[in-house]
């Protein structure tokens, strides 16, 4: 009879090969893999040909079972096959109810690990070239969720604008408007800003702007969901922001493989 454990994985953003070395081992050993939406299938392949894979993420936008669903499931499953793992898009610890099925599993005396997983927060913005950090640029940033547990924006939204920290919002979509118009509010229009869908896969896509020009931008170009929002300085930096201002005429010293630095006060090269 196997121990029932419960092991949370962090898939990583979607790139297959930003998942830890932990993780991989552990999904070879797991008896049962619950996956969510957000997380490369491709990495089943490492699982063991007779363990079971149940998918648990949302489909047709709606979820195949509620949390309180995948808590009984996962305590079931684990005490009738032993090595439970749930596989979680980006890290579980950020926006991914890691810590509730854990808290769940304990209380039935089923023991816990967690593997920290690459969240999307950051490596979404760094496959388009944005650090979320820079020298001069930002000295914190801000990880927010657009959407909260009752679907309403965030507070902390209007608490960020305010500060001079790069601010990255998931599930921030469905409230693009209202999040543009806070950092209005605040005095930041001309404040770069980005969005990235699909971060780190094969069918990236990402536009960059201002906070007044990116609904425009975004609505152009289709971006929806998985997307990853963010908004400062930062994005200033990278390759892409840069060739649209050259492209506008915007700062006419600019010159490609430069960047703007501050309303064309200087330009380095890169
Ligand atoms: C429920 S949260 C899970 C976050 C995850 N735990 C993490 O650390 O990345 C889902 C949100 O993460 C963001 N997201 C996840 N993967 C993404 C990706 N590859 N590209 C862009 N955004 C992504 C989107 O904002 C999406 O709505």
């Amino acid at each position: 009879m196997n121990i029932p454990r419960l092991t949370l994985i962090g898939a990583g953003p979607g790139d297959i090969e930003l998942i830890t070395l932990k993780g991989i081992r552990a999904i070879k050993s797991a008896d049962v893999i619950l996956y969510d939406a957000l997380a490369n299938v491709e990495l089943l392949e490492y699982a063991r040909p007779n363990a079971l894979k149940i998918y648990v993420g949302k489909r047709l936008g709606k979820y195949v079972y509620t949390q309180d669903e995948i808590n009984e499931k996962i305590v079931y499953l684990a005490k009738e096959y032993g090595h439970v793992v749930r596989l979680k898009g980006g890290d579980p610890f950020v926006f991914g109810r890691g810590f509730e099925e854990m808290e769940y599993a304990k209380a039935f005396n089923i023991s816990c690990e967690i593997v920290s997983g690459v969240t999307s927060a950051i490596a979404a913005p760094a496959s388009v070239g944005i650090p979320i950090t820079s020298r001069g640029f930002s000295e914190s940033f801000w990880v927010i969720t657009g959407t909260t547990k009752k679907g309403e924006l965030s507070r902390d939204i209007e608490l960020a604008a305010q500060s001079t920290a790069t601010v990255v919002i998931l599930m921030g979509m469905s409230k693009l408007s209202q999040i543009c118009e806070v950092f209005i509010k605040y005095g930041k229009s001309e404040m770069p800003m980005a969005i990235i869908q699909n971060g780190t896969r094969k069918n990236v896509k990402s536009v960059v702007g201002t906070v007044s020009t990116i609904i425009e931008k975004s609505i152009s170009e289709n971006i929806a969901n998985p997307a990853v929002i963010v908004i400062g300085e930062v994005v200033s930096l990278s390759e892409q922001f840069n060739e649209q201002l050259i492209t506008n005429n915007a700062c006419p010293d600019l010159k490609s493989g430069q960047t703007w630095f501050s309303d064309c006060v200087a330009i380095v090269e890169v």
